[in-house]
């Protein structure tokens, strides 16, 4: 049987269209997506929009239209972006969606014949832009909220509270069991001191002040709380409480390979609330929810009010996709922030896809040309470079296997140029226009070039999930068939020993610094 693998990226808040950083997770999850796909796993990849709450309730009055009417519009936006960023999402979730709401309310009717759902008061600290309570010693210095530091209104309510203690215990323990559940482990460290330890709150999980919402089935007066309703989609979307939980079954059983990839600031919602309800619920956990960090630019933050925010879009059109999925996979650590400048974008396309792997291929399709009418073939002949060539490449493929299944995007990226920059070096070494006027080395020419197409055979293999056009042109460019674009033929270097190419277009042109990052400058 399939190894099965699901992967969800959080459901994106349609307040307003999205930013190079939400592109960011998810091109993160499509490319782990695409990975697992590339080895043979049956994959379920989910994305989606968060839709209800006071926030967007707001946002649709000052423009005068109904909330369905503008998140319409905006995921209409999403989907398009996910579409033209060739996103390979297998699912996605609106939670305004009857598949989702009609689910969450059974939910709700289920912990609350549970017992862990009861009606009370709140009276705390509300922050409207995180739709989240806190209680006085949660907030900053300033007396704002910790997380966005927006100040936070009091607020006095009736409302249906879910007795999170009673699980504490139960959620330590699977912390313990699976060390690994939160990466990086800050986070876990963070979650223990700051809101386990001191003693897990009853949370706060209905509304009255505002209607749009999940209405409680017993007690329609109520909406049900955002993040509830929103945590939620991980489950509903595959069909839970539904007349078909057949994709629930397929993918939340216990041999699944559940990955839920979020951002640092929503680290609380998913290792807190969303395994207890999940504990609640008598289900299994995810195997991992894996905090990223920020893409910042140099003034902090992106948002729409310092005026520094970059389009997706923008970038995209201007210097396609494998630029921009090439930026955010190798230039950000997984789990730290990474900034986003001008200068590092443009000098990233140039140095790894113009200089380093475009380069390699118009080289060595050239020299193919050139020296051997089209079509190079295995021989004997050997050289004194060859023996660390192919020790690179088993130990590319190695940490290049290792880093992926351990989520490390960027530094599978690297293991990668790492290569195609040995592949530039062996043309050094070799000196191929040397050997080619010399009759008598014909043959070791010959496997010179081989070599660097096999090589590139390797690299275009392991390129798949990050660059999806360059890597089709490097297949096309050596003619390669299916079979030989197969992954698990990349253990044996010479599974292929007759290579044709056919020159085409260069993978990336060289951009030109000064004028690209004018350009850039300028606002995207
Ligand atoms: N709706 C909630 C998530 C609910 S999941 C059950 C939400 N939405 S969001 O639209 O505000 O953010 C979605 C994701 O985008 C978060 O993981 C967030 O970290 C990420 N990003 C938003 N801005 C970002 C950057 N500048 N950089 C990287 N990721 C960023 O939170």
């Amino acid at each position: 049987m399939k190894k099965k693998f699901y992967i969800t990226t959080p459901i994106y808040y349609p307040s307003d269209n999205l930013h190079i950083g939400h592109a960011y997770t998810t091109i993160i999850a499509d490319c782990l997506a695409r990975y697992k796909r590339m080895r043979g796993y049956d994959v379920h990849f989910l994305t989606g929009t968060d839709e209800h709450g006071e926030k967007i309730e707001r946002v649709a009055k000052e423009k005068g239209v109904a909330p369905i009417e503008y998140v319409d519009m905006i995921v209409g936006n999403i989907q398009k972006l996910w579409k033209e960023l060739e996103i390979s999402n297998d699912d996605f979730i609106r939670t305004t969606e009857p598949r989702h709401t009609k689910a969450v309310q059974k939910i709700f009717t289920k912990l609350l014949e549970n017992g862990d759902i009861y009606k009370g008061e709140y009276r705390g600290k509300y922050c409207v832009h995180d739709e989240a309570f806190w209680t006085e010693a949660q907030l900053d210095e300033d007396g704002n909220c910790p997380d966005c530091h927006r100040p936070v209104e009091d607020r006095v309510e009736e409302s249906y509270f879910f007795e999170m203690s009673k699980y504490a215990d139960q959620l330590v323990d699977y912390y313990n069991s699976h060390p690994e559940f939160i990466e990086p482990e800050s986070r876990k460290n963070e979650m223990l001191s700051n809101f386990i330890n001191p003693g897990l709150e009853d949370l706060s999980v209905s509304r009255t002040g505002f209607k749009w919402g999940i209405p409680i089935l017993e007690d329609p007066a109520h909406v049900i709380y955002v993040w509830i309703d929103a945590l939620a989609n991980y489950i509903t979307s595959l069909g839970y409480l539904s007349d078909d939980e057949t994709n629930f079954e397929k993918y939340w059983s216990e041999d699944v390979e559940i990955l839920q990839l979020v951002g640092k600031e929503i680290v609380r919602f998913h290792t807190i609330y969303w395994p207890i309800m999940l504990l609640a619920l008598g289900l299994r956990l995810p195997d991992k929810v894996y905090a990223h960090g920020w893409l910042i630019m140099k003034d902090g933050k992106m948002s729409k009010s310092k005026g520094n925010v970059v389009k997706p879009e923008s970038l995209m059109a201007r210097y396609g996709n494998d630029a921009l999925r090439h930026y955010v996979l190798s230039q950000v650590v997984l789990g730290s922030d990474g900034v986003y400048t001008p200068e590092l974008f443009v000098s990233c396309v140039n140095t790894d896809l113009a200089n380093n792997l475009g380069n390699l291929l118009n080289r060595t399709v050239a020299m193919v040309e050139k020296y051997f009418d089209k079509t190079v073939r295995k021989n004997d002949a050997t050289t004194e470079f060859d023996q660390a060539l192919f020790a690179t490449a088993e130990t590319t493929i190695k940490e290049y296997e290792s880093q992926m299944d351990k989520y490390h995007i960027d530094k599978a990226s690297s293991a990668i140029f790492d290569y195609v920059s040995h592949l530039n070096k062996y043309i050094d070494e070799t000196q191929p226009w040397v050997l080619a006027k010399d009759e008598s080395k014909k043959a070791e020419l010959e496997m010179v070039l081989l070599n660097l197409c096999l090589g590139l055979r390797q690299v275009g293999i392991m390129l798949q999930p990050f660059l999806l056009d360059a890597s089709q042109t490097i297949f096309k460019q050596l003619k390669l068939v299916a079979a030989n674009q197969e992954y698990d033929s990349i253990y044996n270097f010479y599974d292929v020993d007759v290579i044709s190419v056919a020159k085409g277009e260069a993978i990336f042109n060289r951009l030109d610094v000064e004028k690209e990052v004018a350009i850039l400058q300028e606002g995207m």
